[in-house]
Order: C-alpha cells, then sequence, then structure tokens
C-alpha cells in the first residue's frame, strides 16, 4: 500500500524519480554529485519541501563521496561549492536550508575525509529515516481529527512523492484509511505545474482511494455545494506567528474555508518551521519561469506578448489556519506562543 518511492539512495548514488513524466512514465534519474542533485531540485524533477531536504541532504555527501579529495581542506572547498549550489535551487521550501545546515555542521565535525564521508551518509541517511518516521506520526496525531465519511480537499501534492515516504497531508489521510474510516479526496489540479492531477491523483488513484479532481477554480464552487467536510494541505515554510507558505492557491482555498466555515488544516515536519521568520513577510516566494504558465505539457495557451506573473507560492495567515498537525502534536492558536513552545525555544 506505500506509493512510490520519490528517491532512492544506492551504492553511492541518488536515484531520483522524475515527476514531471508523472503520471505516464516511472523513471529514475542516477545523480552522483552534487551539481546532479541540484539540477534535478532544480527542473522540479523532485519537488515539495520535505523530500527537497532529504535529497539535498543526500546531494550535499555525494559533493565529498565520488570525490577524489585528499585533505581536510580540499574538502571543506568542495563541501562550501556544493553547499552553496544546493543551496540556492529552490528558495521557499524552509526543509532545504534545515537538511543542508544539518549536513554541513556534522560534515565540519570530522578530523578525516574518510570519516566526514562516513558522517556525511549517516547524517542524510538519518535525514531520511527521521522524515517518515516524522510523517507516520503527523499521521497518527492527524487521523484522529478526520471522521468517518469525510471528504477532505487537498491543493498540490503533500504525499509520499513529496516526502521520505508516506506523506503530510495525504500521510493523515493515510492514516484515517487505515484505522478503518471511510474518505473522500477531492484534489485540485494545481495550475500550472498540475502536481494534485498528476501526482495526488496518481498515488490515491493506484492505492484505490476514493478521489474527485476539480480545477482550482472550482473550490468555492464545491464548498458552497457542502461537498467539503475539512482542508489538509501541507506546507513549505512556517513562520512562528503560523503565517504559512504552501502552493500558489493556498490561500484562495483558506479564505473561502473560512468563508464556508470549514476546518482548515496544515500537516508538516517541525522541519518546515523556520525558528528565524516571526511572519509570513519575511518568507522568501520563488517566482517561477512564464513557460509554466504559458504551455500545458508542450501546448502553447496564450498568444505572445502577454506578461505573466508565476509565484510558486502563497502565503496563509496563521488567523485562518485551525491547527498545524506536527509530528509533536497538533499545534492550535496562539501560534506565536504555541509555535515556540513546540520547538522548544
Ligand atoms: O513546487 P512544489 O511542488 O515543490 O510545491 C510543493 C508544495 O507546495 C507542498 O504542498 C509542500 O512542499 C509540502 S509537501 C509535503
Amino acid at each position: 500500500m506505500m506509493a512510490v518511492k520519490a528517491f532512492i539512495f544506492k551504492d553511492n548514488a541518488l536515484h531520483i524519480l522524475d515527476q514531471n513524466l508523472l503520471p505516464g512514465r516511472v523513471e529514475y534519474v542516477e545523480c552522483r554529485s552534487a551539481e546532479e542533485v541540484a539540477d534535478c531540485i532544480k527542473s522540479m524533477k523532485v519537488r515539495g519541501a520535505p523530500a527537497i531536504g532529504v535529497v539535498a541532504a543526500y546531494g550535499l555527501a555525494l559533493s565529498i563521496i565520488n570525490t577524489c579529495i585528499r585533505d581536510v581542506e580540499g574538502l571543506r572547498l568542495e563541501l562550501e561549492k556544493a553547499y552553496e549550489l544546493l543551496r540556492s535551487t529552490r528558495p521557499t521550501a524552509y526543509n532545504l536550508f534545515w537538511a543542508l545546515d544539518r549536513v554541513r555542521k556534522r560534515i565540519l565535525e570530522a578530523s578525516s575525509v574518510e570519516e566526514a564521508r562516513r558522517i556525511a551518509l549517516d547524517e542524510a541517511k538519518s535525514i531520511e529515516e527521521e522524515d517518515i518516521e516524522a510523517n507516520r506520526r503527523i499521521g497518527l496525531y492527524g487521523e484522529k481529527l478526520i471522521r468517518d465519511g469525510d471528504r477532505i480537499l487537498t491543493h498540490c501534492n503533500a504525499g509520499a512523492l513529496a516526502t521520505a515516504g508516506w506523506g503530510t497531508a495525504l500521510g493523515v489521510i493515510r492514516s484515517a484509511i487505515a484505522a478503518g474510516k471511510r474518505v473522500r479526496v477531492y484534489a485540485t489540479e494545481t495550475r500550472p505545474k498540475l502536481q494534485g492531477a498528476r501526482l495526488t491523483v496518481f498515488e490515491l488513484v493506484s492505492e484505490g482511494v476514493p478521489v474527485t479532481l476539480i480545477t482550482d477554480g472550482m473550490v468555492g464552487f464545491v464548498m458552497a455545494k457542502g461537498f467539503i467536510d475539512k482542508v489538509v494541505v501541507g506546507a513549505d515554510r512556517i513562520a512562528l506567528n503560523g503565517d504559512t507558505a504552501n502552493k500558489i492557491g493556498t490561500y484562495t482555498i483558506a479564505v473561502l474555508a473560512r468563508r464556508h466555515g470549514i476546518p482548515f488544516y496544515v500537516a508538516a515536519p517541525t522541519s518546515t518551521i523556520d525558528p528565524n521568520i516571526r511572519c509570513g513577510e519575511e518568507i522568501p516566494i520563488e517566482y517561477r519561469s512564464p513557460r509554466e504558465v504559458l504551455e500545458i505539457g508542450c501546448l502553447r495557451i496564450a498568444p505572445e506578448g502577454v506578461e505573466v506573473l508565476n509565484p510558486a507560492f502563497d502565503v496563509t495567515p496563521g488567523e485562518l489556519i485551525t491547527g498545524i498537525i506536527t509530528e509533536r502534536g497538533i499545534v492550535t492558536p496562539p501560534y506565536e506562543e504555541n509555535i515556540p513552545s513546540i520547538l522548544g525555544l
């Protein structure tokens, strides 16, 4: 019942599933260097904040594993180059920076090149295992919020494909099903990259979970018709006051949920919470190529000469969020007190 893996580390190589080809083709790209991993993150072959964090951790490890560095000085140079390159791939997902800092710090503690290689790989593996465990725990906390028969709306893909396994928002749904509850998922298609239509639907259909695909513009309609009981989405970066960056369109869904009195939950590991950011205005938002909006697949859909705006994420104010489901429990308002407290700050 486990969905396809977003990446597999084997024989000193990271094999990354090319999610741009889904649902049509299941193909893995072999990466043996930080440069190859950085390219996969940038081009969104791998995406989703927790998955980006784990593959970046492996990428940093690869920068010192598959190279013929001889001394600690050479290792540090190589490490810093790869660290900066991987950091520059996607600006919003906090897990990227969290994971890279964690691996870099451990590597810098090593007193030999061999020790550094071993430590780097061990740390990347721990980050991967901890993410799976965090998702399982998010699922266990989150499924208690779900009632038998609930119809749950989710946006983008916060599933096994966006994490090391199980998923955050989809992890809550998987855990509810494992607990014997019947649910129906409403998945938004998620323009422009269609992560909902291509990836969330792919995960759910392959496991036999009832899912209804809607376009992003239909959210108000399905809520007004009374088709939705709860919203559960993932997150890319959470500020200390609960403001949450997630896939573009999430904010619109949260406003509509409030209008219709529907609970709106964010499911995310604590590694997505940025302890340095007090509010959503400080979260860097990624702007991507106009081509993603101008084309669907290879088909051009708008005339030449048009100006395009393509922010990949928006920020949902904490005041619209009913609860944040983490591996340490469900955080509820007031977030400016309860988020620092769950982080032990
Ligand atoms: O641009 P993407 O596909 O990386 O955006 C992904 C999302 O917005 C997810 O909801 C988020 O990263 C959480 S994934 C568990």
